[in-house]
């Protein structure tokens, strides 16, 4: 008996503002023309123009699937114009993924945001889940007939936590009264969506279609016996992993459970127990138990789980390999342990621009050399090809 599903979707993602290159539109181009988040996107991989041959890429190595991400920018220019050219360019991308027999998963809010809209106040304006939905509809009623999965906004949390509670992204703020804001309205942004794009199927006759976010998950271990220590783990774990999950599915808006898993957080984070864990290049702990018990935790929703994001910045790509096939490996014993799991989509495709931390980070299967834009594939992206041909680990 194999590993996987036979129908499992294997992929892998990439996000617009960090791989189609001048994305001169929207916040983020913004604050790095300002010098405010320390690296400039520029070109970025030159997605936007050679996506086609990224997918072919992506279809030679045995993925079925791929995730990417709309930006909303190029297709809401300003409150009140759509572009339509932009449109079409996004319909020609899901054609060709359905062409090349790749299963698009399309999301619609991956960190980025048009400069109107954040000059509007963004996420922090009442009216923005409204803004959302004006742009949820115009883009979905064209994509609806080729797309079945759509992830309506990309770890609410970390953006959050990033723009607003640390303030390294734009809109560079520190609040606790404005991350709380800003987590309902996008909570609320995906409620609407959810029901927006249910509506625009039933209209239309489409169907089925599958929508959910795509919820950063991280495994809390609490590295000592120290009271206080379980205690923050548990709170940690809770606010940060279950919370909006909960409510989300509370209010019935989820078909499934996007997962992006990367590592874990140790309580406190210098226990000595955990100097010999190995991290990736960025110093993220690698820790793939974390995946199985949060897998064996979500089966409490009754909803199919779809990994969304799993990935690893190294410069070392036996170190990739390693740790594909060790987090593979936990998706199967979760699988016999009875977790309904989907789909499996590595991050990323190819080395891309890594926010605030620049192109230095190498995330991707496929490495992307920056002086010419050329692609190569890595040992590790053959690796994963074989099993997703197999959809077997062969060990
Ligand atoms: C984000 C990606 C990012 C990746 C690696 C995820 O949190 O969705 O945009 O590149 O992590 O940091």
């Amino acid at each position: 008996m194999s590993d996987f599903p036979k129908d499992f979707l294997w992929g892998a993602a990439t996000s617009s503002h960090q791989t189609e290159g001048n994305n001169i539109n929207n916040d983020w181009w913004d604050a790095e023309q300002k010098g405010r988040v320390g690296y400039k996107s520029g070109l970025a991989c030159r997605h936007y123009e050679f996506y086609k041959e990224d997918f072919n890429l992506a279809r030679q190595l045995g993925h079925n699937a791929h995730r990417f991400s709309v930006e909303w920018s190029r297709i809401q220019t300003k409150e009140d114009y759509f572009n339509i050219e932009e449109i079409g360019h996004y319909l020609d991308v899901v054609k060709t993924l359905k062409g090349q027999g790749l299963e698009p998963v399309v999301t619609l809010h991956h960190f980025t945001n048009p400069l109107w809209f954040a000059e509007l106040g963004g996420w922090e304006n009442k009216k923005s889940s409204a803004y959302f939905s004006s742009y949820v509809e115009k883009i979905v009623s064209h994509l609806c007939p080729y797309v079945r999965y759509w992830v309506t906004v990309n770890e609410p949390l970390i953006y959050v936590y990033h723009a607003y509670l640390i303030g390294t992204w734009p809109p560079h703020q520190k609040s606790i009264y404005k991350a709380k804001k800003v987590t309902r309205n996008l909570a609320l942004a995906h409620l609407k969506a959810y029901a927006l794009i249910k509506k625009i199927y039933a209209e239309k006759g489409l169907g089925p279609v599958h929508i959910s976010i795509a919820k950063n998950m991280r495994y809390f271990v609490p590295a000592s016996r120290n009271p206080f220590h379980y205690l923050t783990s548990s709170l940690k774990d809770y606010f940060f992993n279950w919370r909006l999950l909960n409510y989300l599915s509370r209010h019935k808006s989820l078909d499934f459970i996007g997962v992006n898993y990367y590592t874990a957080e140790f309580i406190p984070e210098n226990n000595m127990k955990f100097k010999n864990i190995r991290r990736n290049n960025l110093g993220w702990p690698i820790y793939p138990d974390g995946l199985l018990c949060l897998l064996l935790r979500l089966k409490r929703y009754n909803l199919p789980v779809f990994i969304l994001e799993n990935g690893i910045s190294t410069n070392d790509d036996r170190e990739r390999w390693d740790f594909i096939s060790a987090h593979l490996k936990i998706l199967s014993r979760a699988l016999r342990q009875g977790t309904d799991i989907i789909g499996y989509i590595h991050w990323s495709l190819i080395d891309n621009f890594e926010w605030d931390k620049g192109f230095a980070p190498r995330f991707g299967l496929i490495e992307v050399d920056y002086g010419n834009y050329r692609r190569s594939l890595r040992e590790s992206a053959r690796k994963f090809a074989e099993v997703c041909n197999a959809g077997d680990l062969k060990e």
